[in-house]
């Protein structure tokens, strides 16, 4: 994993230096919920991940971290509002996609903060835009969802129920994580997957719709924690 997050390390990078004009290129720009953080976004997803499909002659993982998401952007207004959350702590901002969380927190004033996705090219989104906003996050790859993290205060994970699937595994992830003692928060635009009880919901936030599959100019996002 270290070697392949390098190597979309090295790839960003490039793409950052010589941008191009076209739909398939990155551009720097600001959360649109999240003002205070900027990140290096794909003009149009679809269209960068083909050309990156093609440019690498294999399939690549879809390119969640050149988007911003509902759930993500609800989180880190949540801690830049509320700051007190993340001040002092060790924080782990779980399937971190851009890192959006993971800056909020290291912008509210974090101990530590670690992002963790299981896209190499996560891993190296999270490098640049810590960068693009001068703050100090650790990107790490790997799954970490059968693990026991330790030395963790605060764990956010946003838009992270998007299947079944993800949903099975991250839930009881959670649990275990909130049972050991640590606070957990969870960004969840409504994708169907939340449990019907063992969620308190902590805020509630109308975001700018992002998604081009949906109707309304903004979308319901909750920010929950596990009882
Ligand atoms: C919808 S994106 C959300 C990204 C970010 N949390 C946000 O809200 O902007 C979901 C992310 O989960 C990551 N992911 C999926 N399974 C994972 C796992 N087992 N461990 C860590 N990350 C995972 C994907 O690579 C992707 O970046």
């Amino acid at each position: 994993m270290r070697v392949a997050a390098a190597a979309a390390l090295t790839e960003l990078e490039r793409e950052i230096l010589a941008p191009g004009a076209g739909l398939d290129r990155l551009r720097l720009a600001r959360a649109p919920f999240v003002p205070e953080v900027r990140l290096h976004l794909a003009e149009d997803a679809i269209v960068w991940w083909a050309r990156m499909e093609a440019y690498a002659g294999h399939p690549l993982p879809p390119p969640y971290w050149a988007s911003v998401w509902a759930g993500g952007q609800a989180l880190a207004r949540h801690l830049l509002d509320h700051p007190e959350l993340a001040a002092g702590r060790r924080v782990l901002d779980l399937a971190a996609g851009s890192g959006l969380v993971a800056i909020a927190a290291a912008l509210a004033g974090a101990d530590r903060v670690v992002a963790n996705d299981i896209d190499p090219y996560a891993v190296a989104a999270v490098t640049v835009n810590a960068r693009a906003n001068r703050v100090a996050v650790a990107a790490i790859g790997g799954d970490l969802l059968d693990s026991e993290p330790t030395g963790v205060d605060l764990l956010v994970a946003g838009d992270v129920l998007y299947s079944p699937a993800m949903a099975a595994r991250m839930l009881p992830f959670l649990r275990r994580v909130a049972s050991a003692g640590a606070d957990v928060l969870v960004g969840d635009p409504g994708r169907g997957h939340l449990p019907a009880d063992g969620l308190t919901v902590v805020a509630s936030y109308p975001v700018p719709t992002t998604e081009p599959a949906v109707d309304s100019p903004v979308r319901r996002v909750l920010v929950l924690r596990p009882r």
